[in-house]
């Protein structure tokens, strides 16, 4: 049973095979929280909580003369807003007499069985409620009414627990949501490291750690998406923890937009940790019976370290997150255009390039920005969506058919939440561009910001996706976004409604993309925003993969594979081979380092290959080969970090199958010094009782004994210089 609730119906005990969740409502209805951690039983842990008279922390009206008893102190599951609990809040209201108060208390709980889903909004799925149950927690506010309902979408054997929230305005007159968040919790007796992933555009997801004190630590993004800054995901840990070792809990927002991600000690030294949507620019009109969602967080929990935490969320984002054909399908190995060409192509210049790429073994061609309107740079054509023949002589199908009569796939780029003030859709529609009246918008990348929020924008997108896709044989889209979002104003939710738009632009892109997965289930679906600007547990529920980074300098993306790796699976990870010296950093790296270090994620190039020497088109040869042989681990196996990100001598990594039958190891030399120090790489996951053996040394062992003593490399590497080797398992 993994929810137990007491014969009262207030103790709720949640239970996953490694972890246990427990909340209390009290005999006022306040939702304590009681418990997160290792599995243990379901007895009620409400004398973990011992109570003192705390000056200044004053008492709700149940307290009576109990000074002990404070909002304020107390462990919760909801932080409510303006009435003694002056921590952070987590629901916070505007009534229509302009009060600003919340105060959620108890009124029921259920069970039912499977995930739940949320309108309009990605979150986890079990098609058929084999592996989930749900528990759903009524609250009521105080004075308005209000319907606070909070949902534990429980995933026993996934080791997961996915929380929500949605607010329903009871009365007749409109309350005004200021911040809604879908998780807030108050974790008792905890001296936590908390680790984020931050970055920039071409530079993402660099990991960063630092103790949770009493002084806020906050991050999240304002930008419209979730951003290259920081993502939508932290990991709270033991001080000491590390890879194999200490409790870990993980929280994964399943939203693209702006979020907010918060922790900090309160002043008994409890850590109240919050996640959700970013309050900024955020109001929204809650009308008499409407009711507002809050995106999905999903919790997962390790006592091991961040292996299993990770494989954890790897396991169930790419099991219930991810859909479509392509979750489990191979995915085609890529040539893309983009850094071979950039603008300057035309028809003549993709089928050759396709015409070599096929050569050398490589199974679709991506037509990447430039094929449309008026778009020889990136100064103009977002939004015109159609073929621009002087480029595309003959049109898209017949292009498609070239490249198919190679024996190729054929995929297409396209941005279309964007839109250049130089197009002729912008001269046509100048308010379905996101700017404010009487004021001139920031430019970023000389284009504007199409108004998702708008239904009609949405079918114009549709229109024109239908008409290129109806009429061309494309198998892959790329989903690009490449600006963040400002001058926030939308012709239709104007005015009181004005504070909705942030949130309603990506229900937008939301609504878009559902609408484009169902009509196009057989595309695979690529998301991107600059590289790695939307790479959010939201976007893997359309797309099953996302373009990593716009920087591929292998060097490079060992830190950002490195932050990737900790929530994302290793399949959502779009990597690809590109030219040297390298575009983004100017540093030369050699072929197979890059591919190696492309191997892990869903691999492709990114080169005008024509330029390579018959040496080394012999060596994509072989990539390719390895990276089908290779499939099963690197797409459906267990990754492990084998090193920590500042090690500066090297990279390792590790994918082991499911079935323990073989593992490959990928060591990459970050550094060289005089008189090298040999490298000595751990080595895990490999079954105890089973013997092994390594394709370097044809060393036979037993796994418990490689997972011990690991292995060093027989040979000093130079600086860049990469090697895979595997183990195998033998009678
Ligand atoms: C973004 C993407 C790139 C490429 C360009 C095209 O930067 O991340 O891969 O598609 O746009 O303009």
């Amino acid at each position: 049973m993994a929810i137990q609730i007491s014969p009262n119906g207030r103790l709720m005990t949640i239970q996953t095979n490694d972890s246990s969740y427990q909340m209390l409502a009290d005999k006022n209805g306040v939702l304590l929280h009681l418990y997160y951690g290792s599995s243990i039983g379901a007895e009620d842990l409400s004398d973990l909580i011992v109570r003192s008279d705390v000056g200044f922390s004053g008492n709700p009206e149940e307290a009576g003369l109990d000074r002990t008893y404070s909002l304020d102190t107390l462990p919760q599951e909801v932080a409510s807003s303006g009435v003694g609990d002056f921590r952070d809040d987590s629901v916070r209201l505007t009534h229509p007499d302009g009060s600003c108060a919340a105060d959620f208390r108890f009124e029921s709980c259920e069970v039912v069985s499977g995930a739940y889903s949320i309108p309009g909004m990605p979150a986890l799925y079990d098609t058929d409620k084999k592996n989930s149950e749900t528990l759903i927690i009524k609250m009521k506010e105080k004075a308005s009414g209000a319907i606070l309902h909070l949902y534990y979408g429980v995933w026993e054997e996934e080791n997961v627990i996915t929380r929500t929230a949605s607010l329903t305005n009871a009365g007749k007159e409109p309350i005004y949501v200021e911040k809604f968040l879908s998780c807030s919790m108050d974790m008792m007796d905890r001296d936590l490291d908390l680790i984020s992933f931050t970055g920039r555009h071409a530079m993402e997801r660099t990991m960063e750690r630092t103790p949770v004190t009493h002084i806020k630590t906050e991050f999240g993004s304002i930008r419209g998406t979730s951003s290259h800054h920081y993502n939508p995901a932290m990991i709270l840990c033991d001080r000491h923890a590390t890879e194999d070792a200490g409790d870990c809990f993980g929280l994964c927002l399943a939203y693209s937009g702006s979020f907010t991600a918060m922790a900090q000690k309160d002043q008994r030294d409890q850590i109240r940790v919050q996640m959700g949507i970013n309050p900024y620019q955020f109001r929204w009109c809650l009308t008499g019976g409407e009711t507002f969602f809050a995106p999905q967080v999903i919790l997962s929990f390790s006592n091991q370290g961040f292996s299993k935490l990770s494989h954890q969320y790897h396991d169930i984002l790419h099991e219930h997150m991810c859909r479509g054909r392509y979750k489990h399908e191979r995915r085609p190995v890529l040539i893309n255009n983009w850094e071979a060409t950039y603008f300057d192509f035309n028809e003549e210049k993709i089928e050759k390039i396709a015409a070599q790429a096929g050569e050398l073994g490589i199974e679709m061609m991506v037509l990447d920005d430039g094929w449309f309107g008026k778009r020889d740079d990136d100064n103009s054509g977002l939004g015109d969506w159609f073929v621009n023949e002087k480029k595309i002589r003959g049109g898209l199908p017949k292009l498609s058919e070239k490249i198919h009569e190679k024996g190729m796939k054929f995929g297409l780029w396209f941005e279309p939440e964007m839109i250049s003030e130089d197009s002729d859709l912008y001269r046509a529609h100048p308010d379905w561009a996101i700017t404010i009246p009487g004021r001139v918008p920031n430019h970023a990348r000389n284009q504007l910001v199409l108004d998702m929020t708008r239904s009609d924008v949405r079918d114009y997108l549709m229109a024109r996706f239908e008409e290129i896709l109806g009429n061309t044989k494309i198998e892959y889209v790329k989903w690009d976004m490449n600006r963040s979002i400002c001058d926030m104003y939308s012709h239709i939710y104007k005015g009181e409604q004005s504070g909705e738009c942030y949130h309603r632009y990506i229900l937008g892109v939301y609504d878009l993309l559902e609408r484009f997965v169902q009509r196009f289930p057989e595309i695979l679906l690529e998301g991107c925003s600059g590289g790695g600007g939307r790479f959010d547990a939201g976007m893997l529920y359309y797309s099953p993969q996302i373009w990593c980074s716009d920087n591929t300098d292998a060097m490079n993306r060992l830190d950002i594979q490195y932050g990737t790796s900790f929530f994302y699976p290793i399949s959502s990870v779009g990597a690809h081979v590109s030219a040297c010296p390298n575009h983004q950093t100017g540093r030369s790296v050699p072929l197979s380092t890059r591919a190696d270090v492309a191997l892990a994620g869903s691999f492709g190039y990114e080169l005008d290959l024509r330029l390579l020497s018959d040496e080394e088109k012999a060596q994509v040869k072989e990539q390719i080969k390895e990276f089908h042989d290779y499939y099963d681990l690197t797409h459906e196996g267990d990754y492990y970090r084998l090193t920590e990100r500042d090690n500066t001598s090297f990279t390792a990594w590790e994918f082991v199958a499911k079935n323990k039958e073989r593992a490959l190891v990928e060591v990459v030399k970050k550094d060289a010094w005089g008189n090298p120090l040999p490298v000595h790489v751990a080595i895990k996951g490999l079954e105890d009782n089973s013997m092994y053996v390594c394709s370097l040394n044809g060393i036979k062992r037993s796994g418990k004994t490689w997972n011990h003593a690991g292995i060093t490399l027989p040979k000093f590497l130079s600086a860049g210089e990469s090697m895979k080797f595997t183990f195998m398992k033998v009678e």
